[in-house]
């Protein structure tokens, strides 16, 4: 049988970048190799985002440039999948015909029966039914076993009951289910096996894992991930503030391998607003949570998303927001304007605010950031931190030629991305290096990405070890 090449674009966010990586396992057991160009492929598939008009817009774009590619060669085929396909459905092939399968955000795993049945229709399929179990993962362990990827996702449930009323979610993914703890925990093992030494639990609102199925919490599934042997770190997105119970604030005291990072959406600093948005929470009652963190964990690392420019919004309410982000210090944040989504209830309110204040408001909240990064890094000079070392730094993977260091990629616990050199004459495979965690010393503070040196120490210990190391 013929070998076909397969080219996935994954657009949004990080559950996107998990079922692309499912649908490449099941396609690789199907006779189908990756490819680096949508240009030689026999099948492209793109994975969809719809949370803002712009990501959106994104994929109409990118499945004009497929018409040309399709008249050249009638063989390829164009599946549209993810949050888009399970809004738009059929709407998708009437506007663009060139596209062969919409698939669902709950069809992901039938993907290669699809596909079957794609090669004998005469016309184009919509999947786009919704489940109310959750498939179990093709086999996410393959892209890790080739790739010698150091952190992976896992996904840990699906869909969302919040409603927020700006959001797009719960109608393109569903309400949420979540995951039986056995299968997460099976993945987890699995995936280290392969050498995965970081995990990253994925979820719209982790915090309410478990709660509707009277299964395990989330602070319990911790726990339990926290025991697999040979996992180093835990990470996990997204948390909803209202939902952050004591419980889990104390486990980033009590585990030792979750991350000291937390990602804690607040999306604005008025109470007004946040009413409006159903967010469930307060100003105050946010404020309150950040706290809590800090008194168990003094240095974690927060950081958040704004929206600013909701229906609504008046200067009085955004300066709420930016007395918000500067009260929280966060290590850094995401900021977007307001988009209408037109199944969420938000696009039906009035008073709309027009783009360019939008703009200049996002702008502002910035400036704001980066001043409040700024400030905040330059504190971290000259303290020593671990990182797992990821590979080459991207300065690195610019650079040609050669030279008397490599600079290596690390992250922090706290989610910092740290650079430093390694020498090339101690003769070390750089391969052994990959999913090491090292002590480096952090020596200059850049826009995006801080510099260190490896300590005295950590030198001495990985030339006494020839390259197998641990934190010395
Ligand atoms: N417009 C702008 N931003 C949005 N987000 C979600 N929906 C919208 C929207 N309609 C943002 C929120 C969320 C992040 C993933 O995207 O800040 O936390
Ligand atoms: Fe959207 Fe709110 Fe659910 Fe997050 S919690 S996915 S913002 S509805």
């Amino acid at each position: 049988m013929k070998l076909r090449k397969f080219y996935i674009n994954t657009i949004g966010c990080q559950m996107n970048v998990y079922d692309s990586a499912q649908m490449a396992s099941v396609l690789k057991q199907k006779n189908y190799q990756p490819c680096d160009s949508f240009l030689t492929a026999d099948l492209i598939i793109v994975n969809t985002c719809a949370i803002r008009e712009k990501a959106e817009q994104k994929v109409y774009s990118f499945l004009g440039r497929l018409t040309p590619l399709k008249k050249k060669n009638p063989g390829l085929k164009v599946v549209v999948a993810g949050c888009v396909a399970q809004q738009q459905g059929v709407r998708i092939t009437e506007r663009f015909p060139q596209v062969d399968l919409v698939l669902g955000t709950h069809m992901v795993h039938r993907l290669p029966e699809f596909l079957e049945a794609i090669e004998a229709a005469a016309q184009p399929l919509i999947e786009t039914g919704m489940t109310k179990t959750i498939g179990e993962p093709a086999s996410a362990i393959e892209k890790q076993a080739s790739g010698h990827d150091v952190s992976a996702f896992v996904t840990i449930m699906r869909g969302c009951d919040n409603y927020c009323t700006y959001c797009v979610v719960p109608y393109v993914r569903g309400r949420e289910i979540s995951r039986r703890p056995e299968s997460i925990l099976g993945e987890i093992r699995a995936l280290v096996a392969v050498g995965v030494r970081e995990i990253t639990l994925l979820g719209q609102n982790v915090n309410s894992y478990g709660v509707k199925e009277g299964m395990t919490s989330f602070p319990e599934l911790l726990t339990m991930v926290n025991d697999i042997e040979g996992l180093e770190r835990i990470r996990f997105v997204t948390s909803h503030p209202k939902d952050l119970s004591d419980d889990l604030v104390s486990a980033f005291g009590n585990l030792e391998k979750l991350c000291n990072h937390i990602h804690l959406p607040v999306q604005s600093g008025s109470d007004r607003i946040l009413k409006k948005m159903n967010r469930r929470y307060t100003r105050s009652e946010y404020l309150e949570k950040i706290d809590k963190l800090r008194r168990v964990s003094p240095d974690i690392a927060i950081t958040t998303d704004f929206i600013v420019g909701f229906p609504g919004e008046t200067d009085a309410d955004f300066l709420d927001t930016l007395t918000l982000m500067e009260t929280v210090q966060y290590d850094t944040a995401f900021a977007f304007e307001y988009s209408d989504r037109h199944e969420a209830p938000a696009s039906r309110f009035s008073d709309k605010i027009s783009g360019p204040v939008k703009n200049e408001r996002v702008q502002r909240l910035f400036a704001l950031q980066k001043e409040i990064t700024r400030k905040n890094r330059r504190l971290l000079e000259g303290k020593v931190f671990s990182a797992l070392i990821e590979g080459e730094s991207r300065n690195q993977l610019k650079k040609s030629g050669t030279s008397a260091a490599v600079q290596l990629a690390g992250r922090t616990s706290e989610n910092r991305i740290v650079n430093f050199d390694f020498p090339c004459h101690w003769g070390i495979d750089f391969d052994l290096l990959k999913g090491q965690t090292v002590n480096v010393e952090i020596v200059d503070v850049l826009s995006n990405s801080l510099r260190g040196v490896l300590t005295r120490r950590q030198i001495e210990y990985l030339k006494s070890k020839g390259g197998h190391s641990h934190v010395a």
